[in-house]
């Protein structure tokens, strides 16, 4: 049996999540796989890091996190007072990170990142910051290390978008994404379309825990953006800055502009779209460019995302083999984001 050990960096609702999943599937993971998952360092901004070298108990990280008491009080520790130093000090084969999006200069997870693939370890994060400003400084590092860096929940948490473009549809030429990438907005909107106006619709999103207190985020589409310019360097090789993605929130809609589409058969949603198209004549650079927005679309209910509505998110990507493929499911939550966390420490084992 394969025995791989792990750093989780951020535990959060995130972190807490995929750690229990560790726990929950420890023996199935071991009977499917042969791969005995150790968690040996986890780090949170309040306590710093802690190591152990035999392995942490999970259900004692929970249950300390859970009564808000120092992750130092599990017993048998080496402790650092930042992740970073922690990082430094102390070996493991895969970097799990989990600490805040910064979608201005992507720390800390940026150099969270950095330093573990210098050291030569695989890296999974759901954070949204590292691959949307520094996508080809971080798969340039990992590729001079020969380790794997990847980022499948960071896009629509656990629901498989970019492994299942590139693992499944490998070979296939993509020409265009057109996705809702936001469970927040699309849950507003959905509201919205029933009947409710912005303000109300927004109010129920944050009684129910979808919407920050700050909603900024979600609703000027910043987070979309994010996930964007992931995709715009993952599946097209393509990065791309914020600039260059047309940016329009869903603050400006109105209940009389829902109905009409409603009236005519047709829905209005937050889309998020990647698409080549051929350079002009003079133009420099390769022959097609990549064309992205992230902004509020009236559909026809025939477009498959025009039927997904709550805190649902769907991606539809156009290639020149498959024509149309859309995938749909949850894009945010505690578990659903820490399985595409697991799926990521697993793809790391299997495919090394
Ligand atoms: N929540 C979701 O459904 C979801 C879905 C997809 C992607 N994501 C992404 O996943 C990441 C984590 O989200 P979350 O909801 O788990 O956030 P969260 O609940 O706020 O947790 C963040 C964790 O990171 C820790 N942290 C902050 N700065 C740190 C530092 N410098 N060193 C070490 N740890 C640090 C925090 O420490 P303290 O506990 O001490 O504050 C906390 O434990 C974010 O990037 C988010 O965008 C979240």
């Amino acid at each position: 049996m394969q025995s791989i050990r792990l750093t989780l960096v951020g535990f959060g609702v995130v972190g807490q999540g995929f750690a229990e999943l560790l726990s929950s599937k420890h023996a199935l993971l071991e009977q499917k796989y042969d791969v005995d998952l150790k968690l040996v360092g986890v780090a949170n901004a309040r306590h710093g890091f802690i190591y152990r070298e035999e392995d942490l108990h999970i259900p004692t990280l929970l249950e300390l996190a859970a009564k808000q008491r120092s992750l130092t009080e599990h017993p048998g520790i080496r402790h650092w007072n930042s992740a970073l130093e922690g990082l430094q000090a102390t070996g493991a084969d895969i970097l799990v990170e989990a600490t805040p999006t910064n979608l201005h200069n992507a720390e800390p997870a940026l150099s969270h990142m950095l330093t573990a693939l210098g050291k030569g370890m695989h890296v999974v994060t759901a954070n949204k910051g590292p691959g949307a400003l520094s996508a080809r400084e971080l798969f340039t590092l990992a590729q001079q290390h020969g380790v794997q860096l990847r980022m499948e929940s960071a896009v629509m948490a656990g629901t498989p978008v970019i492994s299942t473009i590139r693992e499944g549809m490998a070979g296939a030429s993509v020409t265009a994404i057109r996705g809702i990438l936001n469970g927040t907005t699309n849950y507003i909107l959905t509201a919205m379309a029933s009947g409710r106006d912005y303000a109300g619709a927004l109010a129920d999103a944050q009684a129910k825990g979808y919407a920050e207190t700050d909603p900024t985020a979600d609703v000027e589409g910043y987070d979309a953006v994010a996930k964007t310019l992931i995709l715009a360097a993952l599946i097209f090789d393509q990065p791309l800055t914020v600039e260059q993605v047309e940016r329009q929130g869903i603050t400006n809609i109105t209940r009389e502009q829902m109905q009409a589409a409603a009236d005519a058969g047709k829905r209005i949603k937050l889309i998020a779209s990647l698409r080549l198209v051929a350079r002009q004549e003079g133009e420099k650079g390769r022959p097609q460019k990549l064309e992205a927005s992230v902004k509020p679309l009236v559909l026809p209910l025939t477009d498959p995302l025009a039927r997904v509505d709550g805190a649902m998110n769907a991606i539809t990507v156009q290639t020149d083999t498959l024509s149309e493929v859309t995938i749909i499911g949850p894009g945010a939550g505690r578990v659903e984001t820490g399985q595409g966390l697991l799926a990521d420490v697993l793809a790391c084992v299997i495919l090394s």
